[in-house]
């Protein structure tokens, strides 16, 4: 995992809003931990360049990406992910102006779901819904929980 230092840092220095994407994705197939590393590596280096942070949880050939940083690289990435073979069917669940980063210290965090499940209230359900009714607010308020639960992890 790329850790980012300076963020706080550099979110102080850069004139643009901070924003944050969230959107769910059906993968054109099935991903195993083979396909979603050297993906992971790659957007981990991108999004590194510009300053972009958040989560990527993968599960049952479905995507929840949660992606923050400076407007601009947030829609130009955002613009290259929508394009991407590799997944189909994006539905944006939450675009916002956060106050601050959920995931200051990764490129892409990225963690076993079950195990997340396992600690984070509603993670299970928010995912289960994703291919049905979706609840936004409570996708938003499971992501935030995972930030909690990412951060005391990697103390
Ligand atoms: C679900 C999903 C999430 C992705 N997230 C990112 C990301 O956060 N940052 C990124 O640079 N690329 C991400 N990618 C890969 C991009 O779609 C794209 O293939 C890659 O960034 C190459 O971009 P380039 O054409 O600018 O080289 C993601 C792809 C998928 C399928």
């Amino acid at each position: 995992m790329i850790n980012a230092p300076s963020r706080a840092e550099s979110d102080v220095l850069c004139a643009q809003p901070l924003i944050s994407k969230l959107y769910t994705s059906r993968a054109s197939r099935r991903f195993g931990p083979a396909d979603l590393a050297p993906m992971l590596k790659m957007s981990r280096a991108k999004n590194w360049l510009r300053s972009l942070t958040g989560i990527l949880l993968y599960q049952d050939g479905r995507f929840l990406h949660y992606l923050e940083g400076p407007a601009d690289g947030v829609d130009e990435r955002m613009d290259r992910i929508r394009v991407d073979p590799r997944h189909s069917h994006i539905v944006m669940l939450a675009e916002q102006q956060p106050a601050a980063r959920l995931f200051p210290r990764w490129t892409m965090a990225s963690t076993s779901l079950p195990e997340a499940e396992r600690t984070v209230p509603g993670l299970r359900a928010v995912f289960a819904g994703l291919d049905s009714s979706i609840d936004t607010a409570a996708t938003t308020a499971a992501v935030a929980r995972l930030a909690a639960w990412f951060a005391e992890q990697h103390r």
